[in-house]
């Protein structure tokens, strides 16, 4: 937290990593300083969003970003358009709009967009600068802060990507209300995530008040933003490459993953199939003796008090056992699951029989 110009508390969360330093800002209007965020040696400023987050917030973004005149890059959303192929069309209009150097891309809306956004600036001229502010719950919370950047291959999610830190990364949260209740209810599963792996007592808030963090009403969703935002920067400063402490944001992530390759990126939001990677982690962290029994139901509960996911019954443990060997997080031929091991406290674990997998995925299933 920290104190600005006007004496308002307003909580900005730092990143430090080796070669940077910048904000994470959770705050309603934040929209309307964007400005002051840029740098100060500018060319061409470059708007990367969606039709519909341009259509709901472009005259905010605009109004915040005042004498500075730049370009709108329209990406048409979807997980499956997250390649390169994509990429590469936005940086042939770039290239064809003059961009040099000196220009700066803005990552304007979910999660897709600012993997995507961070990704170009990444490779543009071997690097440009990125701001990133994330329009969707589960972008601010997790996906805009920490720079990882990328584009799935037909193999797998994220495959092709870099570190690539943002200017800065301002979440403001009354963009949400235009969200569909879906993608807002998905967003809020990683912020579950960011309970179980670090934070007790944030579990506990969204245990107890799952109604007004449902609701939207702003004290409860504002301080769930703040504390997630908060644990991914600490995270991140503590680990920017994921060498070791940051692989505990993919709590959830390992069967998550495998669930959104095997149906195409289609049926499932990714904090959706990251709920279901979640309780399966659950299960299998209890089947292990990892995680008690109590704290494995309370999780359960959790996520469950947040709202169904859409049906998973028809797609076979099998497909998801075969995905696991493609995914990032195998390591040397052997799939890392992130299982709790209490509420708040996880522990990175391989090497477990495939029967015990397919058993904690069916138990998801349930
Ligand atoms: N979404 C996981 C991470 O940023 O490391």
């Amino acid at each position: 937290m920290r104190v600005d110009g006007k004496n308002k508390v307003m909580p900005a969360f730092t990143v430090t990593t080796s070669s940077t330093r910048y904000d994470a800002v959770v705050e309603r209007g934040v929209l309307a300083r964007v400005s002051s965020f840029l740098p100060a040696k500018l060319s061409r400023l470059f708007v990367v969003t969606t039709r519909d987050v341009w259509r709901h917030h472009g005259a905010r973004l605009q109004a915040g970003l005042r004498d500075h005149s730049f370009e709108v890059l329209y990406f048409t959303g979807g997980e499956h358009r997250k390649r390169l192929a994509e990429l590469e069309e936005l940086a042939e209009q770039m290239v064809r709009l003059g961009a040099d150097r000196a220009s700066c891309l803005i990552g304007f809306g979910g999660g897709i967009v600012t993997d995507i956004t961070g990704f170009l600036a990444a490779v543009f001229l071997r690097g440009i600068p990125v701001l990133q502010i994330p329009t969707t719950l589960l972008a601010q919370v997790d996906a805009g802060v920490g720079g990882k950047t990328g584009v799935n291959l037909r193999g797998g999610k994220n495959l092709l990507g870099a570190f690539h830190q943002p200017l800065a990364v301002l979440a403001d949260p009354d963009v949400l209300a235009t969200l569909p209740t879906r993608e807002f209810r998905a967003g809020l599963y990683e912020v579950i995530k960011c309970g179980v792996i670090r934070d007790a007592a944030l579990f506990a808030d969204l245990a107890t008040k799952a109604l007004d963090v449902l609701a939207a009403k702003p004290a409860a969703l504002d301080s769930a933003i703040a504390a997630s935002v908060r644990i991914k920067c600490e995270v991140v400063t503590a680990d920017e490459k994921e060498a070791d402490l940051r692989r505990i944001l993919n709590f959830g992530h390992t069967i998550g993953h495998a669930l959104e390759a095997e149906t195409g990126y289609q049926e499932f939001l990714h904090g959706e199939a990251i709920a279901f990677g979640m309780k399966a982690a659950t299960h299998l962290a209890v089947s292990e003796k990892s995680l008690g029994a109590a704290d494995g139901d309370r999780i359960i509960a959790c996520i469950d008090a947040y709202g169904a996911i859409p049906p998973t019954r028809h797609i076979a443990a099998e497909a998801l056992l075969a995905r696991l060997g493609s995914d990032k997080k195998t390591l040397h031929g052997k799939v890392h699951f992130v299982l709790p091991t209490k509420i708040g406290e996880t522990k990175i674990v391989n090497g477990i029989a495939r029967e015990a997998i397919a058993a904690a995925i069916h138990a998801a299933h349930a």
